[in-house]
């Protein structure tokens, strides 16, 4: 948990919400901040599996997980390629349009071709959604509606690192999907207040609705299901993932992302997806840490 990306904060609540949750289970349980002592600290601990909690950068990006493989710690949740290509827009979109799993319309533009004025042409209309390549939270991301926000939206977005990607605005409902161990548990609609699920929208009580299950219908719901469990597979995922969808007036679904790492205070939406079918908070993890053992048999 802890760790330096921007989702520090988030993820020591997620952290916090686990170790109680564990402990009330009577689990010999421990907090780990992850920093550049991390090494030292688990040759002290002595932990028999890593439960991570690590959202965004090194936590969701293959570096844990590459580190815990070369220590023989075992690890929750996905491993280092599919963490490291779910943690980056690019590489996952590239991955899921080779197995037709439909995603919106992208480009993607480097720090270098921008500053030589060397932009490829986009060739879908405005609205377009502006984010970092590889962050989470919705740090960095813009929706420009006119040619006016686009700078501004650049320059957030490369704050962040050298590369960022463009992709269609879908108009639509927005659904997540959770999936554990191979199955898919169930879906939410998400429905913010404000422009879109921004930081704010995401972290602040009462700015957005969630609606459980979905209200869109019995078909759009099962192929939603379907995209998101493909997209799982596609990265060969592990372990408990949520799918970030939209889906357009159509009914139509299409992937943003894959979140290896997702949010698990008690009032996150891979919890809340669980509760729809009858999981418990501590019942979710030992699910989590039952696919670990599943994982290296
Ligand atoms: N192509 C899109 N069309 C409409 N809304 C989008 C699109 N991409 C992102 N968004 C909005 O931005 C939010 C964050 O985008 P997402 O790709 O999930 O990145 P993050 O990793 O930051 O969560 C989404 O939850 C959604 O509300
Ligand atoms: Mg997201």
């Amino acid at each position: 948990m802890g760790g330096v990306s921007p989702e520090r904060e988030i993820s020591l609540k997620s952290g916090a919400a686990i170790h109680k949750a564990l402990k009330n289970l009577g689990y010999n349980v421990v907090c780990i901040d992850v920093g550049h002592d991390i090494c030292s600290v688990l040759e002290k601990e002595r932990i028999d599996i890593a439960l991570l909690a690590l959202h965004g950068g090194y936590g969701e990006n293959g570096s844990i997980q590459g580190m815990l493989e070369v220590l023989g710690i075992p690890y929750t949740g996905s491993g280092v390629l599919s963490s490291a290509l779910a943690m980056d827009k690019e590489a996952s979109k590239k991955v899921f349009l080779y197995h037709n799993i439909p995603v919106p319309l992208f480009t993607v533009i480097t720090y270098e071709s921008s500053n030589m004025h060397k932009l490829p042409a986009i060739e879908f209309p405005l609205p377009w959604v502006v984010k970092p390549v590889a962050q989470g939270s919705s740090v960095g991301v813009s929706i420009v509606r006119d040619e006016g926000g686009v700078s501004l939206a650049f320059e957030k977005a490369f704050s962040y690192g050298p590369r960022i990607i463009i992709e269609q605005y879908i108009e639509g409902k927005e659904v997540h999907i959770g999936i554990l161990n191979g199955n898919v548990l169930g879906g939410v609609e998400v429905r913010p207040s404000l422009e879109f699920y921004d930081y704010e929208a995401k972290y602040t009580a009462g700015l957005t609705d969630y609606i459980l299950p979905p209200e869109i219908s019995q078909s759009v719901y099962e192929r939603s299901r379907e995209v998101a469990l493909s997209a799982h597979t596609a990265l060969g995922c592990h372990g408990a993932t949520r799918v970030d969808l939209r889906v357009d007036s159509k009914g139509r679904p299409y992937v943003l992302e894959v979140n290896t790492i997702p949010g698990m205070t008690e009032t996150s939406l891979l919890p809340k997806i669980a509760g729809l079918s009858g999981l418990s908070f501590p019942g979710l993890l030992e699910e989590i840490l039952r696919g670990v053992i599943e994982k290296e048999q």
